[in-house]
C-alpha cells in the first residue's frame, strides 16, 4: 500500500474531523475544533497539521505547534483499523522535524493517565513520562 505523509491545509477540514471521530479522539466544534479556529491555526507558521494517507485514504492526523517556549505534539489519532502498526511514530517524528525547525528544543505532548497505547507510543518514540505534573486549564466555557 502507498503511504504518505502531507501537511494539511483547511481543505482537508472534513477529514480531520473524520479521523478524530472514528478514533474515538473528542473534539470541539464550537471552539477550538470549529472550520474557523482549524483556519485560523492552520495560518500560524508555527503549527502544521499532518496527515497520513494510505492509498490515498486519511488514516491518522497530527497537529504540531511551536509556542515560543515549548513544541507540542497535539491531538494524534491513526484509524483504529491501522492500529499497532507504529504509524503513529511516523506522525511524531515528522512533527519533530516540523517543531525543530520552527526552534523548539524541548517537544511534548499531554496523554490521560489511562491512555496506554498513547504513552506507550510516546515511550517508544523516546518521550519520558513526568508523573509529578498536573494540567490546569482555565476556560470561558466547556465548549472552548
Ligand atoms: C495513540 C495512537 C495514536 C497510537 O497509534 P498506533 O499507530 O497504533 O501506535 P503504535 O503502533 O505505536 O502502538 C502503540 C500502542 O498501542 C497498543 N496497540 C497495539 N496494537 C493495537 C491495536 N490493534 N489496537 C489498539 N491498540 C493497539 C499497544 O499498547 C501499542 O504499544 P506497544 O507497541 O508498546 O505494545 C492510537 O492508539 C489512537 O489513535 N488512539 C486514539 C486517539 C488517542 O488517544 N490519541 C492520543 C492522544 S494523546
Amino acid at each position: 500500500m502507498a503511504q504518505e505523509i502531507k501537511r494539511l491545509d483547511i481543505d482537508a477540514y472534513d477529514e480531520i474531523i473524520r479521523v478524530w471521530a472514528e478514533s474515538g479522539l473528542p473534539f470541539k466544534l464550537k471552539g477550538r475544533d470549529s472550520l474557523e479556529a482549524v483556519a485560523k491555526e492552520m495560518a500560524n507558521p508555527n503549527c502544521a497539521f499532518f496527515g497520513l494517507f494510505l492509498d490515498e485514504k486519511m488514516i491518522g492526523v497530527v497537529i504540531a505547534n511551536f509556542d515560543g517556549r515549548r513544541g507540542w505534539i497535539n491531538r494524534l489519532a491513526i484509524d483504529p483499523d491501522q492500529r499497532g502498526l507504529g504509524l503513529a511514530a511516523k506522525l511524531i517524528e515528522i512533527s519533530e522535524e516540523f517543531l525543530r525547525s520552527a526552534g523548539a528544543v524541548v517537544i511534548c505532548a499531554l496523554i490521560e493517565e489511562i491512555n496506554y497505547p498513547s504513552i506507550s507510543c510516546f515511550q517508544n518514540s523516546g518521550y519520558t513520562c513526568e508523573p509529578n505534573i498536573k494540567y490546569f486549564t482555565k476556560r470561558p466555557s466547556p465548549d472552548a
